[in-house]
């Protein structure tokens, strides 16, 4: 029976709260296909502890996780630590420590969802789409210049590299050659007049080296309008960091809530663990109050599992999930209905 090196961190807010559900999914599963976990959890991990100790991690943070198999991560960041702090010392480190670059984050509307988008109907939306994890807008590169005075000052560098944009591109070309075979860049060149261009250059590049791709682009503010007027029409979305994002909450929103979307924070080359966490955040406006949506983080165990290796245990979580949407009315207050996670945790762990 193989175990696999699991890191588990909670970190803040629901993220607490969806993590135990996804290592109960996980151990059933497991129990079923015959492999097993260890886990290592990191429950300090978290704003309380920046409050209490000035760091949201231990300095050699790090290196406790470099010998894992993978990480499963529920959210981190609470009123009391700005954002910018409690993400910079945390989970930005990790997806750029780990070469984790690629963060992928596919939508699927299941059957019974009621999605607020007009004919996003199950098996009519299934997309995915591929983020760029480690820079473009996410840079450390700029500063705040004339603090207290009037000519106070922010400037804020984007870095896209040919390296790291060519490594995304050929992950998400490579993907769509495995799918449906069509790719939609999001692209904003006609406003953003360095990195975007150059990005669309990137595209067409590694477009004429996957020829079996029918390949487009659009300027990100039209394709959010596109998510939401014709979302079925998507097969590989590919963005850059903040674009992909911002098109991903959307997307999951399409899917019926920002609380079902999963994500996995991959390095493709396996030589650092990759890690596997819902899109959604620590939802402060809900916390401790035992409603939130576990979908997300359990979906994103299931990334975890094909991962690792296990795709008809990946499955097993996938169809246990459309059958509980499909065939009963149990879902969480965000989707509707009125189960708690505990509740709807229960009746998916009796599935499987
Ligand atoms: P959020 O995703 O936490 O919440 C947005 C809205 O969606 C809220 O109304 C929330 O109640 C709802 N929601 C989110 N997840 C849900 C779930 N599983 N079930 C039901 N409803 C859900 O985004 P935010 O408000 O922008 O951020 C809150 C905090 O989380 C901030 O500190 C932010 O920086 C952090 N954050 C962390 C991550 C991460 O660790 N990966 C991701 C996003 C945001
Ligand atoms: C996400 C989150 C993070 C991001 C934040 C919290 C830094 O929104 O994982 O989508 O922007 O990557
Ligand atoms: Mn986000």
């Amino acid at each position: 029976m193989t175990d696999h090196r699991i890191a588990l961190i909670p970190g803040d807010g629901i993220g607490t709260e969806v993590l135990p559900p996804a290592r109960q999914v996980l151990d059933a599963v497991g129990r079923r296909h015959g492999f097993g976990f260890s886990y290592t959890s990191y429950d300090d991990w978290s704003c309380e502890r920046y409050l209490r100790e000035g760091a949201m991690m231990p300095e050699d943070g790090l290196d406790q996780l470099r010998d894992k198999d993978a990480i499963l991560l529920g959210a981190v960041g609470y009123p009391g630590v700005p954002d910018h702090v409690s993400l910079w010392g945390l989970l930005i480190p990790i997806r750029r420590g780990f070469r984790q670059y690629v963060n992928l984050r596919p939508i699927r509307v299941f059957e019974g969802i009621d999605s607020p988008v007009r004919g996003a109907t199950a098996g009519a939306v299934d997309f995915v789409v591929v983020r760029e994890n480690v820079e473009g807008e996410y840079s450390e590169i700029g500063g705040r210049l004339n603090r207290g005075f009037p000519e106070e000052m922010a400037v804020q560098e984007a870095v896209f590299t040919r390296a790291g944009v060519t490594r995304l591109l050929d992950y998400a070309f490579d993907l769509a050659e495995r799918r449906g075979g069509r790719l939609t860049s999001a692209t904003k060149s006609n406003g953003i007049v360095h990195t975007m261009p150059f990005w669309d250059e990137l595209v067409a590049e590694r477009g004429a080296a996957h020829p079996r791709v029918v390949w487009e682009q659009e300027h990100v503010d039209a394709l959010a309008a596109k998510f939401v007027l014709d979302p079925a029409r998507f097969d590989v979305v590919v963005a850059s960091n903040l674009f992909g994002d911002i098109l991903s909450d959307l997307a999951a929103a399409v899917a019926g809530s920002v609380g079902v979307a999963p994500a996995a924070n991959l390095n493709p080359e396996r030589t650092h663990p990759s890690m596997f966490e819902p899109v959604h955040g620590s939802a402060p406006d809900i916390a401790g109050r035992g409603i939130a949506n576990p979908l997300g983080a359990i979906s994103s165990a299931a990334m975890m599992l094909d991962h690792l290796g296990h795709p008809e245990a990946a499955r097993d979580v996938t169809d246990a999930i459309a059958a509980i949407l499909a065939g009963t009315d149990l879902r969480t207050p965000d989707l509707g209905g009125t189960a708690s996670t505990a509740e709807f945790t229960d009746k998916l762990l009796e599935l499987l």
